[in-house]
């Protein structure tokens, strides 16, 4: 068969792939969320060698039907509780796929400009929504990682054009670690990379931080970055940005806010402690793929301004030269030059959905969350170690470690229902985090009947 199969065939081939995806999607609650990977027993399932003559769409499309997703780990299930759950979305996928088979290309004005144009209204949306300055521009990455990664790279090149001689960053203990990462990668010695204390709530203690800056400024010309939490992931804590931003505001320093996981709720008008934090931020990270119900992979960061961001990212070379560059060239950006239309599948979903779904959906994940705190709290056996903040709670059993690890196991084993593991205050404690607008009361009761019938 070709590359590009005759127009008959390739009608064949969408409907059969779209009837596969909409009966897995009626029947999703009834599989398996999870099964416990044995690299041994995958790789003789999977392994085949490199075919020389290609075996056809459909036995390609059966293998992965029927072989392939059987043994993956769904994130999109509905009683997928685990890290930060994934749950896209089939309007969202659909404009991934338009991306794909229209194969745009938007690392620079003239590559895709109508999308390039459409990149930027799309970020208009997201800033107006979060109670931000329209104008607020940004870029879309593939995940929350890189654009924590461009905001320390954008902190670093402003600090360097302030003359600093050193640039330091300063982490809540219960950062992300793609922030830890993002400091390595962009060469940052670890040893200027500081780790604050959080208080009793995993927030960061801001008497802590002002002591730590106050100690680095001492010792020479420093440029600092603090890189905030919007929702930690191990317990959806929140920093206390607005004192940050004063202590940040003092010291000439950068202040990013990585809300990967919880930015997105700042999207409820009534969450105005959470858009408040925002407008503080130099940068925000937000991660559609994750609590805007869009499919990997879809980051997103937003930046006061861009002038750090160009100084970081700013390229050139003689191919190069046709280029207006005083357009929208997202390589001018971000560490990418070929990047496909990452807003279109964002854009698919606010315009066909409309925020008003995403906010509603917000809400009963938020609900949801609470509901399985309620009833778990309600079982004498369970202790929740920390309330519900944003989407998340986390419990162990009676306070005993060896009962709680043997929750997780037997969980792992029924593969039903998916919890992850975390540590408060170097406690053993079991995740309960709702991302997902598949999940219903119903879910979140079968849920919670399966943890409270494996627990003796
Ligand atoms: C708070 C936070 N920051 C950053 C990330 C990394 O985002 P991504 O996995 O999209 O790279 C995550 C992922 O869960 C997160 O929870």
């Amino acid at each position: 068969m070709s590359l590009d199969p005759d127009p008959e065939s390739l009608r064949r081939f969408g409907h059969a792939a779209v009837d596969r995806i909409v009966d897995r999607l009626t029947g999703l609650t009834e599989h398996r969320v999870f099964s416990r990977p044995d690299p041994a027993h995958l790789a003789a399932r999977l392994r085949e060698p490199a075919p020389e003559l290609g075996a056809g769409f459909h036995a390609c499309l059966d293998r992965f039907f029927d072989e392939i997703l059987p043994a993956a780990t769904l994130v999109n299930h509905p009683r997928f509780f685990g890290w930060v759950p994934g749950p896209g979305s089939q309007i969202g996928a659909l404009g991934a796929y338009l991306a794909a088979a229209t194969n745009l290309f938007v690392g620079s004005w003239l590559g895709g400009a109508s999308l390039a144009q459409l990149e930027v209204e799309v970020l208009r949306w997201l800033a107006a929504a979060l109670g931000l300055p329209v104008e607020t521009p940004g870029l879309f990455t593939s995940g929350g990682s890189l654009a924590n990664l461009a905001a320390l790279s954008a902190a670093r090149a402003r600090a360097s054009a302030r003359g600093a001689e050193r640039f330091v960053v300063y982490l809540g203990d219960q950062a992300h670690g793609s922030n830890h990462k993002a400091a390595r990668v962009i060469g940052v010695p670890v040893d200027a990379i500081r780790r604050v204390r959080t208080d009793s709530r995993q927030r960061i203690d801001p008497g802590d931080l002002a002591r730590q800056l106050e100690a680095d400024a001492g010792a020479g010309r420093v440029g600092a970055a603090i890189v905030t939490s919007l929702g930690t992931t191990s317990t959806g804590a929140i920093d206390p940005i607005d004192a940050i931003a004063a202590i940040a505001d003092a010291a000439g320093a950068w202040l990013h806010v990585d809300g990967a996981y919880g930015a997105a709720a700042a999207l409820l008008p009534e969450r105005t402690d959470l858009r408040a934090a925002l407008a503080r931020a130099d940068s925000i990270t937000l991660d559609p793929h994750k609590w805007l119900y869009v499919p990997f992979e879809c980051g997103c960061l937003l930046m006061r301004d861009l002038s750090a961001l160009h100084a970081a990212f700013t390229t050139d070379g003689a191919y190069l030269q046709d280029i207006p560059r005083d357009a929208v060239n997202f390589f001018d950006r971000g560490p990418e030059l070929s990047r496909g239309a990452r807003a279109l599948p964002v854009w698919f979903l606010l315009r066909a959905v409309g925020l008003d779904a995403v906010r509603t959906a917000i809400r009963d994940d938020l609900a949801h969350a609470q509901r399985a705190q309620d009833r778990l709290a309600a079982d004498p056996r369970i202790r929740i170690v920390t309330e519900r903040s944003l989407s998340v709670f986390t419990f162990d059993v009676a306070g005993d470690e060896a009962r709680t690890r043997a929750l997780l196991d037997a969980l792992w084993a029924d593969g039903t229902t998916m919890l992850s593991s975390s540590l408060v205050d170097g406690r053993f404690v079991l995740r309960f985090c709702v991302v997902n607008h598949r999940t219903t009361a119903a879910e979140i009761d079968r849920a919670v009947a399966t943890i409270l019938r494996l627990l003796d």
